[in-house]
């Protein structure tokens, strides 16, 4: 209980540790948002609606002496029915601040939940090996091993937010990673269908970076774009260089971002996506090792139809000026 106090004690948004209606312990932010003293009512008397699923939501403050209040805020899984739940005033916080607490945290969480998913893993493995073959058991022990280790894939992801996998700082060419990367996914149920349209540059389009993770970012913008389309339309795959700086572009035939989502669709969590189908996390990841390399990814609307990421990254040749390096 004390490391939750310590963390809820660091964070200077409103935050609370509920369970179900139940508040199990809040901040002092938390208090001050609500005007509450104790004993504490429950999660319904002070927010509408309550939130129910993990991730983004927005909700009114009851309140019974302010006029309602609109706030903005997150809910993080914790241990077994527990949840952490962060509250902002609307656009009260600078984004980048927002961002990084949420990174901040949803780190930390990883953190905690990577441990015992380990120890499930490991134990369902020893049990799997001791059973007799022909036991009926091992349905079990399989499905208990496959959902320990699809949580797993969900908290290292997770982890990679606030620390991207490391490596060398090679050059890199994105011609030749674009079309590594396409192939790679080129059977992937959503991009199957999907016609690829290439426009990359008769030259070597050349940068330095960690192969790895300019690799997840593409792999991020690929995906998500076959995901736009549903599985079917037209992927434009471009490269280039500009001024100082080389950059790629992956452009789809979906419906686009709407105005309103143009920001928010960066911010770690935020998912348009069923329930179970998208964290929300490719494109704060994304974001996150695009800035690392000193460069920025640019959104834009296509026409007619549909949403063009523009991954903009130092060229080699002015790597070591100014923004170049990654900030650690
Ligand atoms: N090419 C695109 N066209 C339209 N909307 C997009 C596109 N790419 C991303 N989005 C929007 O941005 C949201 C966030 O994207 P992001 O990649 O961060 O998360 P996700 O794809 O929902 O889940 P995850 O990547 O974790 O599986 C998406 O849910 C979707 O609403
Ligand atoms: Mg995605």
């Amino acid at each position: 209980m004390r490391a939750v106090r310590d963390l809820l004690g660091q964070i200077k948004d409103a935050a609370a540790l509920c369970e179900e209606d139940r508040l199990v312990r809040v901040n002092q932010a938390f208090r001050r948002l609500f005007g509450l003293h104790n004993p504490s009512p429950s999660l319904s008397e002070l927010l509408a609606p309550v939130p129910e699923e993990i991730g983004r939501f927005e909700a009114r403050r009851i309140h019974p002496l302010e006029p309602p209040l609109l706030l903005e805020g997150v809910l993080l899984p914790w241990r077994g029915k527990r949840r952490l739940l962060l509250l902002w005033e609307r656009s009260s916080l600078e984004h980048q601040e927002k961002l990084d607490l949420m990174t901040r945290l949803a780190g930390e969480i990883a953190h905690e939940l990577n441990n015992p998913l380990g120890g499930i893993l490991l134990y369902g493995n020893l049990l799997k090996e001791d059973l007799p073959e022909e036991s009926p058991l091992h349905q079990y022990i399989d499905k208990i091993i496959k959902l320990a280790t699809r949580g797993r894939i969900i908290a290292k992801t997770i982890l990679s937010l606030a620390h991207p996998e490391e490596g060398p700082r090679e050059t890199l060419d994105l011609n030749v990673l674009l079309r590594e990367m396409y192939d790679l996914v080129a059977e992937y149920r959503v991009l199957r269908q999907v016609e690829p349209v290439w426009e990359l540059s008769p030259e070597p389009v050349l940068c330095r970076g960690i192969r790895s993770q300019i690799e997840r970012v593409i792999l991020n913008l690929l995906i998500n774009a076959g995901e736009a389309m549903e599985g079917r339309g037209k992927l434009f795959l471009k490269t280039g260089k500009r001024d100082r700086e080389v950059y790629f572009e992956i452009r789809d035939t979906g419906p686009g971002v709407p105005p309103s989502l143009r920001t928010r669709i960066f911010e770690p969590f935020f998912t348009t996506k069923k329930h179970g189908k998208g964290t929300g996390l490719g494109l704060s990841i994304s974001y996150s090792i695009v800035t690392r390399h000193g460069g920025r990814i640019e959104l834009e609307e296509a026409r007619p139809r549909g949403a063009i990421f523009r991954v903009h990254l130092p060229a080699l040749e002015y790597e070591n000026e100014g923004t170049g390096s990654p900030h650690r």
